[in-house]
């Protein structure tokens, strides 16, 4: 377990007195991440639902459960890895977040990922997907591929596990699918981005336009 940075036990201390949007009238518990801050694994989930609220720590309900199986059966546990969501707060009985609270709250997001650097994000479900990836396109047709994303992390998209857990039993196949491919590029030798300027235009306009979505 990496001890984090000052800075990033401020930007804690700060999120966990967050007033920038009306959620914060009707929260809790912050629900601001958890996880090892060295973690080369991150995991984007949408919101805190009931049980995260009340706890204070994201996906500690059923789908919890299962993400926590689902890294099992590729060897990791939830302690290794690092688990946030985009939005810090619950919305009230679950509601989909809205733009103004997706923007008052980026910030937090942006800055996790900065201090953590994981060499892979994953993405749960369609939310997270079309936020951090900045597309339309639906989860179904995304998950399974690997994407070069910001900071020379690679994201992966695959579904919410609630998805999995109230769908037909081939979306926990499909989960199981894009799990090996984490484990995949976990194997592979870390690429050091630092000096690379041989990256390709394609990697440099997927970090640019996500340079806008968190600026
Ligand atoms: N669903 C999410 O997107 N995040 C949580 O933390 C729990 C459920």
């Amino acid at each position: 377990m990496t001890i984090p940075t000052p800075e990033f036990e401020a930007l804690r201390d700060r999120a966990l007195v967050c007033t920038d949007c009306r959620l914060s009238e009707t929260r809790t518990n912050v629900v601001f991440g958890v996880g090892d801050f060295g973690a080369d694994l991150m995991f984007i989930g949408e919101a805190p639902g009931k049980n995260e609220d009340l706890q204070g720590e994201p996906f500690v309900g059923a789908a919890g459960q299962l993400l926590d199986e689902l890294l099992a059966g590729i060897g990791i546990e939830r302690g290794e890895v690092y688990i946030a969501n985009v939005l810090k707060c619950r919305p009230p009985n679950n509601r989909d977040p809205r733009p103004d609270e997706i923007e008052s709250c980026k910030g937090y997001l942006r800055e996790q990922i900065r201090m953590i650097s994981p060499r892979v994000v994953v993405t749960l479900g369609n939310f997270a997907t079309k936020l951090l990836l900045r597309t339309e396109t639906g989860i179904t047709r995304l998950r399974g591929q690997r994407f070069d994303w910001w900071l020379g992390a690679t994201l992966v998209p695959t579904f919410h596990p609630a998805a999995a857990l109230r769908g037909r039993p081939q979306v926990r196949e499909q989960m199981e699918e894009d799990f090996a491919l984490i484990r995949q590029i976990l194997d592979e030798p870390p690429v050091d981005h630092s000096e690379s300027d041989g990256a390709s235009d394609e990697v440099l306009m997927v970090e640019d336009s996500q340079m806008e979505l968190f600026n």
